[in-house]
């Protein structure tokens, strides 16, 4: 298929170091900031909405942040047998790291060479739009999932407050017809976008749940 023959595996971009520093940077008031825009009910209100045919054994929060979207994940599904937290910035990592203690750190890239072993569950929330070419960053999402794990993601979405949020970070944003559209053409299925509630994640973001097929 076409999707996997379009590999991700390159080597980073001085883009990727600027992503770093800029992060390192936001790290120590970012867990406020997302609390204040009310990303963690909205976090919260997604994973209360996956629904998993069996427990997940391994997760993966690709672009972790904080933790939120993992810390929101456990909270409903429990703490799996194995977490594994990845970012490029260390001093994400590091806060990440002190909320899950249980959990491993990665300081990779999404789209480095990595051997992770093939997850039940891969997280990803508000990192795709900082890419370059998003669709290969869904192919490499899809690569570290089993036959039949899951995707669970946030991206923005096109809002006139995302222009604002847009200037700040520089990132892309897609309506869910466009994320559904990508999700597909990576190989995934079952796709459903998750609406937030309400509040800022409601106008700029939109979650999705996907499926690796069997
Ligand atoms: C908008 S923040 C989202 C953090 C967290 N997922 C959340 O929802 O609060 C984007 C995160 O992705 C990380 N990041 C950016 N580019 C990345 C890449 N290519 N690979 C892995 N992480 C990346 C940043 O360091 C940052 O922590």
């Amino acid at each position: 298929m076409l999707h996997r023959l379009a590999r991700f595996d390159r080597p980073r971009t001085a883009a990727t170091g600027v992503m770093q520093r800029v992060y390192d940077r936001a790290a120590s008031g970012w867990q406020d900031g997302i609390a204040q825009l009310g990303f963690l009910a909205a976090y919260d209100h997604l994973m209360a909405q996956v629904d998993l045919a069996r427990p997940a054994q391994r997760v993966l929060d690709v672009g972790t942040g904080t933790g939120a979207f993992a810390t929101a994940w456990t909270a409903h599904h429990g703490q799996p047998k194995h977490l594994t937290l990845m970012d490029i910035s260390p001093a994400m990592l590091d806060i990440a790291a002190a909320r899950l203690p249980y959990a491993d750190t990665q300081a990779n890239a999404l789209g480095d060479k990595v051997q992770t072993p093939p997850q039940d569950v891969v997280l990803c929330a508000h990192v795709i739009e900082h890419l370059d070419d998003p669709s290969l960053a869904l192919t490499w999402l899809f690569d570290r999932l089993t036959p039949g794990g899951t995707l669970v993601l946030a991206m923005s979405r096109p809002h006139w407050c995302t222009a604002l949020v847009r200037w700040r970070w520089g990132n892309a944003a897609y309506t869910p017809t466009q994320a559904t559209q990508m999700l597909r053409a990576a190989g995934l299925q079952d796709i459903t976008p998750h609406r937030f509630p309400g509040g800022p994640p409601a106008r700029v973001s939109c979650g999705y749940t996907a499926r690796r097929p069997l």
